[in-house]
């Protein structure tokens, strides 16, 4: 790719842009929304029911439950899988909040992970070591030294569209005693040797929020499992936990998706594996032509590891040199995101957690830059983007 003209460097490119999705596939959602206005069934219904068994067959598993965001679909996962209040339960700092504040919303703790630098996810490694630094084993239980609550699960989250490895993450769990729900609000259709996030685990929760992969005209998200009494567990949870109307079995929740976000979602799902392809294809450009840039280290693809590029995340190494970078490609007009720049074991919000020292995530936190990678970003604007990345190195050095 040439990414030297002048009129190409100084093109702005927006970080992301949903108005040009939106743009081309107009004239096949306006109909599917008017037709649930015309039913005037906005709850869960038939609209939901069908846009639920064209997710599970679109992912090769048998249940998939709509409910309001992703946030819901962790708290309600967490819930399925059995965490009781006070529990702790172990999850990457190096995430978006919601991966742990939904264990404080469903009654347990979370307890931080390292991640592995390269792939940005949790590895046997990372959740061995804090086992090893901070629990203690009691009759086949695991206990937090610190606070004396039961260690019972894990939140596996696969960061920026690429799964984590859930075989190994599986045997480890179950040989320890602890479940898992999987955060794969970032990562949908993402594949770890050919198998979609819920394979291995109670629950794999999704979100469709309307920058993801696959977003909505608002908020929604889904969990998917391949566990008949997970499936009715949720559909519970997600109406005030009650099956039989007026009659509530336990606690639960509101928590459903709208009927006219399933119309749309079911329309936008027909175009997914079109625009993962895309966004594969311009991280691969990114790679190609970054590959030999000093000081930058480029997203590492596990093996057996299908990466969807929700985020096409590089680390820009040497103190302070992150945001400079992200000042120059704003200087030229081109928009980057920093995702996260606070790690979870540092947010105010769990300030009544004992504290912990995660050296590898407040690194990533200072190194990491996400460039522009939705579908509709043109090979011309990504030309202007690389232009700028090499300019701002090189002016660096
Ligand atoms: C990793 C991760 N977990 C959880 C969520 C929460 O999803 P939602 O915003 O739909 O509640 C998101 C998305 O924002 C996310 O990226």
């Amino acid at each position: 790719m040439d990414m030297s003209t002048e009129k190409d460097a100084h093109n702005p490119v927006p970080f992301f842009d949903l108005t040009r999705q939106y743009a081309q596939i107009q004239d096949e959602i306006l109909p599917v929304v008017s037709s649930v206005l015309s039913t005037q069934q906005f709850i869960l219904g038939e609209s939901v029911r069908r846009f639920e068994e064209k997710m599970a067959s679109w992912w090769g598993l048998p249940h998939a439950v709509g409910v309001a965001s992703g946030t819901d679909a962790l708290i309600l996962s967490l819930r399925a899988a059995g965490l009781k209040a006070g529990e702790t339960v172990l999850v990457p700092s190096f995430t978006f909040y919601a991966s742990a504040s939904s264990i404080f919303l469903a009654g347990g703790r979370p307890l931080f992970t390292e991640v592995n630098p390269d792939t940005f996810n949790v590895t046997t490694k990372e959740l061995g070591e804090m086992l090893a630094l901070r629990g203690e084993r009691r009759n086949g239980l695991w206990f937090d030294k610190s606070t004396g609550s039961r260690i019972s699960g894990i939140v596996v989250v696969h960061l920026y569209g690429q799964m984590a490895d859930m075989q190994s993450l599986s045997s480890f769990a179950s040989s320890e005693g602890l479940w898992i729900v999987e955060d794969a609000c970032q990562a949908i259709g993402a594949e770890d040797h050919g198998k979609p996030p819920g394979t291995y685990s109670v629950a794999a929760a999704y979100s469709f929020f309307p920058t993801k992969n696959l977003g909505g005209g608002g908020d929604g998200g889904m969990i998917a499992t391949m566990r008949g009494d997970v499936d009715a567990h949720l559909r519970s949870l997600r109406v005030h936990g009650s099956l039989r109307r007026y009659y509530h079995d336990e606690l639960g929740y509101n928590s459903r998706l709208d009927a006219i976000q399933a119309a749309i979602l079911g329309v936008k799902l027909g175009h997914l594996h079109s625009w993962n392809r895309r966004r594969e294809t311009i991280a691969r450009t990114y790679n190609e032509n970054l590959k030999s840039t000093p000081g930058l280290l480029l997203p590492v693809v596990a093996s057996g590891a299908k990466h969807v590029y929700h985020q096409y995340t590089v680390r820009v190494t040497g103190a302070g040199n992150r945001d400079k970078l992200k000042d120059f490609l704003a200087s030229r007009q081109i928009g980057s995101e920093i995702y996260y720049p606070l790690p979870q074991h540092r947010q105010e919000a769990f300030s009544c957690l004992p504290g912990q020292n995660l050296p590898v995530t407040d690194m990533l936190s200072s190194e990491v830059l996400s460039l522009p990678v939705f579908p509709e970003l043109t090979d011309s604007e990504q030309n202007a983007v690389l232009s700028a990345v090499i300019d701002g190195i090189r002016k660096r050095s």
